[in-house]
């Protein structure tokens, strides 16, 4: 049996815990044990997020809690944490987990800056303890369908791709601390940061970036970047910027030589000369049972753990190079110019 916590219970540790009930279809020997958050009402309240409009009660009465979790680990015998604190604080509590043998799931980004996601590789490594990020977009089946064809060539190669992710200010976070660049890395590291992890996965490293920004209500909350690559033009961009009844929007247009797919609304499509029609996604492409894509990156977390093995599809390695490009963005977008990534 795997005892393990929940670290920051706002939005996306109230998502995780939601999910358990289907992780624990695949995964029937986990146990939780504890959660932990800073906050007494975050146990008993709820968060209105732009992705996600559930808002039924939770039962946490089974579980104990902690506001602290150095208190946490002396006292509980946990084999693996589930993070979801503010950005600014991933490394240091990630940090604190595998130092103690503990292995490691935390939200996307790694880390609020590159030294501090280097940081958590070291430890990761240096105390043989699974870290796993959560770049969920590599596990949601619409976005592993486009990279089934990107690699099959099926229907040639890439002309072109992009990606759009559109949301509200994240008004609903502790303390605010979304609009506090320092603390979220703003919309690149934040909202754009999943579109970027997917592109470096889907086509590899680029050659450079190059990146504008603009500010709507707090500095670059709007970006578009234009990723180099060989023999194809791929761009994203991304807002904090809409207004709150504007839906949610993460979608893309995916231009091969014989087909375009796009996803839009939720709708997977594939449009070619002769049909326009709906494209199914390879929901067990990775051998990962569900089309939520949150469930299936905690079934290969832990898979990983149990096999002792790194994630094929989610590399610690892999989250780290997404905050160095993510890095270089800002930086292209701050001084107008391209950026190689090296
Ligand atoms: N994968 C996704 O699609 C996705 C979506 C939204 C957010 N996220 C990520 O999840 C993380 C959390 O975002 P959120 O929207 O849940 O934020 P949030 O502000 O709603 O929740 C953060 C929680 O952490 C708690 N907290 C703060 N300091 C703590 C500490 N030292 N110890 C324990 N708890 C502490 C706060 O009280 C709060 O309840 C962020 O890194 C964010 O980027 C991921």
């Amino acid at each position: 049996m795997l005892n393990f916590a929940i670290i920051g219970f706002g939005g996306l540790g109230k998502v995780h815990f939601r999910n358990l009930k289907e992780v624990m279809k695949v995964e029937k020997d986990i146990n939780l044990v504890a959660i932990c958050d800073v906050e007494e009402s975050a146990f008993t309240s709820q968060v209105q997020m732009n992705i996600s409009t559930e808002n039924a009660h939770l039962d946490v009465s089974k579980y104990k809690f902690y506001k602290d979790a150095e208190e946490m680990f002396d006292k509980e015998q946990l084999d693996f944490v589930i993070t979801a604190l503010p950005t600014y604080l991933h490394a240091p509590i990630a940090i604190m987990a595998m130092e103690r043998g503990i292995h490691v799931f935390s939200e996307k980004p790694m880390a609020v800056n590159e030294e501090q996601a280097q940081a958590m590789l070291d430890a990761s490594k240096k105390n043989n303890v699974k870290l796993l990020i959560g770049q969920c977009i590599r596990y949601f089946p619409s976005y592993n369908a486009v990279k089934k064809l990107v690699e099959t060539e099926e229907y040639g190669k890439v002309r072109f791709a992009n990606f759009v992710r559109w949301s509200m200010l994240p008004r609903w976070s502790w303390q605010n601390w979304f609009v506090d660049e320092k603390k979220s890395g703003g919309v690149v590291l934040d909202l754009h940061v999943h579109d970027l992890d997917y592109i470096s996965h889907v086509f590899g490293k680029p050659k450079s970036v190059y990146t504008k920004s603009s500010r709507n209500s707090v500095d670059h909350d709007t970006i578009a970047t234009l990723f180099n690559y060989d023999g194809m033009v791929v761009t994203a961009s991304s807002t904090w910027g809409m207004q709150l009844k504007y839906p949610f929007t993460a979608e893309f247009t995916v231009a091969f030589e014989r087909a375009t797919v796009e996803l839009k609304r939720d709708k997977l499509m594939i449009y070619t000369e002769t049909e326009a029609r709906e494209l199914e996604a390879p929901h067990e492409e990775f051998g990962l049972p569900s089309d939520d894509g949150y469930v299936n990156e905690m079934i290969d977390f832990i898979e990983c753990i149990k096999n002792d093995t790194v994630s094929k599809i989610n590399p610690p390695e892999a989250s780290k190079l997404t905050v160095d490009i993510a890095y270089a963005e800002k930086q292209s977008a701050v001084e107008g110019r391209e950026v190689e990534i090296l």
